[in-house]
């Protein structure tokens, strides 16, 4: 495999068939095809050979046409790979069983890192999409921990999947989906291009979005949370605010009184402050 730049020419060999990856150095997108004894495949056989991704490649973006879900996929990839697809058949959303509906329009990506501190990845990723959205003029706010909305409405969600050995995260994927293009989103979703008159294609809010993750893990990995998290706060619901959230077996609701320094929702009830565990917020 040939790098940066190159033209792509390599062919990458797993067990049953072989891997094309083909690489156009004008949108630094590659993709990848599957050579079979009887002719092309297409990408989107991937899960027939998901070892065969285990590959470096200098420009780790890897562009699938559907999977299931880019974050399975991400675990067989280097860390330091986005995965991104079209489209997923089983896209997962945060908490058990629940289902992210990934159409055309949409940006699934997934990035897998390596070992990585991992208190407050779930915010810099809400924070990345944010920053990306506001470039675009979208309003968007972050619901803790990992829904981003403009006005009342979901435009994009963070999932992040840890791998534990011991008590150190020894690898993470980073997932993302964002309704860019998404003609006609859920309901209680929006999508960006119904909110800006000239809406960025999937690809070119990926690359902008790219380009903020590795710029707050840079931050990340030097200061923590505490890197970001003023910024953070001003993008979040601002102290007073009302949430709900599930408290042993029950739906409570609280005030937002601010983030603690690792990041953390803190609620007043009366005179008490509680951090709330990032699952049981509804
Ligand atoms: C949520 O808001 O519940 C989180 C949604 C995360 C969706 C993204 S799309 C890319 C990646 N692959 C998945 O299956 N899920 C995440």
């Amino acid at each position: 495999y040939h790098g940066r730049g190159a033209v792509v020419a390599a062919v990458i060999h797993s067990p049953g068939s072989a891997l094309e990856p083909l690489f156009d150095p004008s949108t630094w997108r590659l993709s990848l095809l599957f050579i079979h004894s009887s002719g092309w495949g297409s990408a989107r056989d991937v899960r027939l050979s998901r070892r065969a991704l285990r590959f470096s490649c200098a420009f780790p973006v890897i562009h699938l046409d559907e999977c299931e879900s880019t974050q399975d996929v991400a675990w067989d990839c280097e860390p330091g790979t986005f995965v991104v697809a079209d489209r997923q058949t089983r896209g997962r959303g945060r908490g058990a069983g629940r289902e992210w509906v990934s159409p055309p329009g949409g940006l699934y990506m997934s990035w897998r890192l390596g070992v990585v501190e991992p208190t407050g990845l779930t915010l810099l990723g809400g924070l990345a999409v944010l920053r990306a959205l506001r470039k675009w003029g979208a309003e968007a706010w972050l619901k803790w921990p990992n829904d981003c909305w403009v006005g009342q409405k979901k435009i994009a969600g963070v999932l992040a999947d840890c791998r534990w050995s011991g008590s150190r995260c020894s690898g993470l994927v980073l997932g993302m989906g964002v309704n860019v293009q998404v003609k006609e989103p859920p309901e209680g979703a929006v999508s960006l291009h119904q909110l800006c008159r000239q809406a960025p294609d999937v690809a070119e809010f990926g690359e902008l979005l790219r380009a903020q993750l590795r710029e707050l893990l840079k931050v990340h990995e030097k200061m923590g949370v505490s890197g970001y998290l003023s910024e953070l706060r001003s993008h979040s619901l601002p102290p007073g605010s009302k949430i709900a959230y599930w408290l042993g077996g029950q739906r409570s609701e609280d005030e937002v009184a601010d983030l603690d320094g690792q990041g953390y929702l803190l609620l007043r009830s009366g005179l008490r402050l509680t951090a709330v565990d990032r699952l049981q917020v509804l």
